[in-house]
């Protein structure tokens, strides 16, 4: 079926959904590799799982899919270069500029992470140039400082605003 508007329409489109931004994590026989991703979505509550669409050209998708883990690290306003920098910068310097530890299962948690949800893969799914994975959470923690969370909408970086109801 032939559609009926641009790329430029569509991306516009889907942006107009204001999102957060994570880093998804993991780590392998290479080391920590991670990259910024905006399709991060809560799945279900009982068992707690969430799901992420990855490029099928992304290099971190090879180490999710051989571990079966990784970590997902909300953003907050003060990250828009760690958001930059894990989306356009040489995978083999992000995780020397910016600060990281490992969870429990061996996965990168970055410092300035407003929340961290460390997840077990359960499920992958092709979809045509991505793959969904869903990950089941099998541990969390959130920073002590009250981080704000970064939003992104139509291509642009900006924080949440809380509306009174009138
Ligand atoms: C705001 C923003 C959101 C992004 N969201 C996603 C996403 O949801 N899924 C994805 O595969 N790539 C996403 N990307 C692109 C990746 O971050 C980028 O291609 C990255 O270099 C992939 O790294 P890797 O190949 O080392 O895994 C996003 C980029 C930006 C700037």
């Amino acid at each position: 079926m032939s559609r009926e508007f641009s790329i430029e329409d569509y991306k516009m489109a889907v942006g107009s959904f204001v999102t957060g931004i994570t880093v998804v994590t993991a780590s392998g026989e290479e080391g920590p590799v991670g990259f910024t991703c905006q399709s991060f979505t809560s799945l279900s509550l009982d068992p707690p799982t969430i799901l992420i669409s990855v490029a099928q050209t992304s290099r971190t998708l090879s180490t999710i899919s051989s571990e079966k883990k990784f970590c997902v690290n909300i953003l907050s306003t003060g990250s828009v270069r760690i958001a930059h920098d894990f989306a356009f910068m040489d995978p083999a310097v992000r995780f020397t500029i910016h600060s990281w530890n490992r969870s429990g299962t061996g996965n990168p948690v970055l410092e300035a992470a407003l929340v961290w949800l460390d997840c077990e893969l359960v499920r992958s799914i092709e979809v045509e140039d991505h793959l969904v994975a869903v990950g089941r959470v099998v541990s969390l923690g959130a920073s002590e400082e009250g981080r704000d969370p970064l939003t992104y909408y139509r291509g642009d970086f900006g924080a949440f605003a809380q509306l009174n109801d009138e």
